[in-house]
């Protein structure tokens, strides 16, 4: 039997979702796309993919077995009601917009289907994503298989029993690649200030985190790492009590993360 697989949104998640679990899985699913403005370049990519404007493009005769919501969440209202006439009570609706309860989307959707809510990052599009999940706990087992079937090429999966744990994970993994990337700018910055030029600045920077990821990889221990190469009265004590003093840096992570998942509740 073929299942067909409907994503709502091939933006930068969506299509690095498609683009992973088509490369792993060599799948037999039908996958259709629905997306106002999908570029050539994604098209070509995704080049097995049936590709829609929008619901009305639809053959009203298909059911789809599951959909993946990654559209932003102030479009799931708007999409709502057309997707409600394509799927059934053996559907699986799953869902990686920021901030929405799976309670809200089975009331709009209003068609009983399993809901799995999802929070992946970015790095899905090097296959490196974690994607964090949860499912009711009354849910069918083959949901939970459809679900890992699509998404485990794009990285892990750490399920949660407990939904409100993903405004928090929202919060960490989800927006978690950001903070990266900006602690990389500010030391390539801070580099640039001490005389480096502005290539070498940002090299040394983005290499040292890649060296430094390597590592963390194999020895899943960052205090220990920290420690073993923090000699006393050396060069990166020095730094590091300027990020220590007074929890300054743990401070500002708690602070950050509160904000992102206060953002995550009001979406
Ligand atoms: N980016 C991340 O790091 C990240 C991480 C975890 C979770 N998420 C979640 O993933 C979701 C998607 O994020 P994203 O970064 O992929 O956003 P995005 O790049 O803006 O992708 C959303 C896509 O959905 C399309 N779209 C808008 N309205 C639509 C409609 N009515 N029907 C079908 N498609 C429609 C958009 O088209 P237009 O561009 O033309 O509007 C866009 O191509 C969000 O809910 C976000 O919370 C994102």
């Amino acid at each position: 039997m073929t299942n067909h697989v409907l994503f709502v949104g091939a933006g930068n998640m969506g299509s690095a979702i498609i683009k992973s679990y088509l490369k792993i899985s060599g799948t037999s699913d039908v996958i259709h796309v629905i997306d106002p403005f999908v570029s050539d370049n994604t098209k070509d990519l995704l080049s097995e993919c049936k590709f829609y404007e929008s619901f009305t493009d639809l053959q009203d005769s298909i059911e789809f077995d599951t959909v993946v919501l990654a559209i932003k969440p102030q479009s799931f209202d708007e999409i709502s009601r057309d997707l409600s006439n394509f799927i059934t009570e053996k559907s699986l609706v799953i869902s990686i917009m920021a901030g929405v309860e799976t309670k809200r989307i089975s009331n709009s959707l209003n068609k009983n289907a399993a809901v799995i809510r999802c929070m992946p990052n970015i790095a899905a599009l090097v296959n490196r994503s974690v994607n964090v999940a949860y499912i009711a706990k009354d849910s069918n087992q083959s949901h939970k298989k459809r679900f890992e079937n699509i998404f485990l090429s794009s990285g892990p999966i750490k399920w949660v029993n407990n939904e409100d744990l993903i405004h928090k994970t929202t919060a960490l993994s989800g927006s978690g690649p950001a903070y990266f990337f900006l602690f990389i700018e500010a030391l390539a910055k801070a580099g640039q200030n001490a005389g480096l030029s502005e290539e070498q600045a940002m090299d040394l920077s983005i290499d040292t985190l890649i060296g430094a990821a390597a590592l963390i990889e194999q020895n899943r221990s960052p205090e220990k790492l920290r420690e073993s190469v923090t000699s006393k009265g050396g060069t990166t004590a020095a730094a590091l009590s300027v990020f220590m003093s007074n929890n300054n840096l743990d401070d500002l992570v708690s602070e950050a993360l509160i904000a992102a998942e206060k953002r995550s509740r009001e979406l």
